[in-house]
C-alpha cells in the first residue's frame, strides 16, 4: 500500500494561505442537516492525531439527525474569533467550550475563521436524553457548515468530491466517527487493503460496492438507558493505548473488515449478522478488559440480546444486534421484515427500554444542505 499518511492535511495546509482574507462585513447563513451513524466494524482506540488504530465501517442513518444553522459575520482582520452556541435554543457552555477549541484547531486549515463572529444553533431530531451519540451528527453538521462558508467566501470547493472530502476531514478532527456521517449509505474510515482510496484522514463512501439489499436496511434503536455514560468514548479510546489485547484487536478488525465486505457485496445476511454481533460484543469485551475495566451494558441490554438470538433461532428472521458505546441496542434487519420485527419489539423488547423508547430508523442517503 502507498503511504497516504497526512496527504490531506498537507494539501489543506498548503491551500490555507489562499483562505485567509475574507471581505470584512460580509455576512451570511448556512444550514445543514447531518445524520448520525451506526458502526458495523467498530472504531475503538486512536493514535495521533485523531486517527483510528483500525478501519471502521458504518451505516449512515436517516431520521436521527442534527440540524445546524450558522450565521456568520466577517470582522476586521485584527478581530478574534467569537462564538455564540445554542443547543435546542439554550446556551450550552460545556459544548461551546469544546467547539471553540475545535474551531481554533481547524482554523489552521480555514484561517478566515480567525476573524469571524459565528452564531451556531443546533437541534437534534432525537431526544437528547435518548443516549444516542450526538457527536457524530453534530460534528458532521459543523464541518459541512464550515465547508459551505468556505465555498461561499472563496468558491474553491466546487466539486462535490472536494467539498465532502474536506468536510469529512474536518469532522474527524471533532469526533472520529463523525467523518463517516458526511456520506450516506455505507461509509468507511481508516486504511484497509479492502477498499481502494481508504485513508486514516477521512471517510470514503462505499455504498456503490454493496448489495442493494442494504440500501434501506432498518435500524431500530432500543433505548435502554438515556443517562450520561459512566465512562466517555474519549476515555475508552485512551484505555486502548495500554490495552493488552490492542494488537490482537487490530488484526481482528482488519479480518472482520474483509469478511463484512464480502457479506455486504453478496448480501449474505447470515454472515453479516454474525459479524456485527461479534464486533459489538468485542467492543464491550474490550471495555470490560481495559484497566480499569468498565461496564456500559446493563441487565436489560443482555436480556434484549438473549431474546433477539432466541427469536432469530426460532423464526429464522434475519435480525441482528449491534451496540454503540453504551447500553442501547441497535437491531438491524431488512425492510421486508419490518412488520414482524416491529411486532416482536412491541411485544417482547419494549419493556426493557427506558420509558419504552424505541427509535425506528434506517439507512439513509446522507446529509442535506438546507441553506
Ligand atoms: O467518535 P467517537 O470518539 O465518539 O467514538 C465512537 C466509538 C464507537 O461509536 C463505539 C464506534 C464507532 O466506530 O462509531
Amino acid at each position: 500500500m502507498t503511504d497516504r499518511s497526512n496527504l490531506l492535511e498537507k494539501k489543506y495546509r498548503a491551500e490555507a494561505d489562499g483562505l485567509a482574507s475574507a471581505p470584512a462585513g460580509y455576512s451570511g447563513r448556512v444550514t445543514w442537516e447531518c445524520p448520525s451513524n451506526i458502526a458495523l466494524i467498530k472504531y475503538w482506540g486512536k493514535k495521533a492525531i485523531q486517527k483510528p488504530i483500525n478501519p471502521s465501517l458504518s451505516f449512515t442513518l436517516q431520521k436521527s439527525v442534527t440540524s445546524l444553522s450558522v450565521d456568520f459575520l466577517v470582522h476586521k482582520a485584527d478581530h478574534e474569533l467569537t462564538l455564540e452556541f445554542l443547543l435546542e435554543d439554550r446556551p450550552h457552555p460545556l459544548f461551546a467550550e469544546r467547539l471553540m477549541k475545535y474551531l481554533q484547531h481547524v482554523s489552521q486549515f480555514m484561517p478566515f475563521l480567525k476573524s469571524m463572529h459565528l452564531k451556531m444553533q443546533s437541534r437534534s431530531s432525537f431526544p437528547h436524553s435518548a443516549g444516542i451519540a450526538s457527536s457524530a451528527s453534530s460534528f458532521g453538521a459543523i464541518a459541512l457548515a464550515l465547508c459551505s462558508m468556505e465555498q461561499k467566501l472563496f468558491g474553491n470547493l466546487r466539486s462535490e468530491n472536494d467539498f465532502f472530502r474536506k468536510a469529512s476531514f474536518l469532522a474527524r478532527l471533532g469526533s472520529g466517527s463523525a467523518c463517516r456521517s458526511v456520506y450516506g449509505g455505507c461509509a468507511l474510515w481508516g486504511i484497509t487493503p479492502e477498499f481502494e482510496g481508504s485513508t486514516d484522514e477521512a471517510a470514503i463512501p462505499v455504498t456503490d460496492a454493496i448489495n442493494p439489499l442494504y440500501a434501506n436496511y432498518r435500524d431500530s434503536i432500543l433505548v435502554v438507558s438515556s443517562g450520561l455514560k459512566s465512562v466517555s468514548s474519549t476515555t475508552g479510546h485512551k484505555l486502548m493505548e495500554e490495552h493488552p489485547f490492542a494488537a490482537a484487536r487490530v488484526i481482528q478488525a482488519n479480518h472482520n473488515m474483509a469478511r463484512i465486505k464480502q457479506s455486504l457485496i453478496v448480501g449474505d445476511q447470515h454472515a453479516f449478522i454474525n459479524l456485527i454481533e461479534h464486533e459489538a460484543l468485542t467492543l464491550h469485551g474490550l471495555m470490560l478488559s481495559s484497566d480499569p475495566g468498565f461496564i456500559l451494558i446493563q441487565p436489560d441490554t443482555l436480556e434484549i440480546i438473549r431474546k433477539v438470538r432466541y427469536y432469530r433461532k426460532e423464526t429464522g428472521t434475519p435480525v441482528g444486534f449491534t451496540l454503540d458505546a453504551g447500553a442501547n441496542v441497535h437491531l438491524l434487519y431488512p425492510a421486508n421484515n419490518e412488520k414482524d420485527i416491529h411486532g416482536f419489539i412491541e411485544e417482547n423488547l419494549k419493556r426493557h427500554c427506558e420509558n419504552g423508547l424505541v427509535i425506528h430508523d434506517q439507512v439513509g442517503s446522507g446529509p442535506v444542505k438546507i441553506l
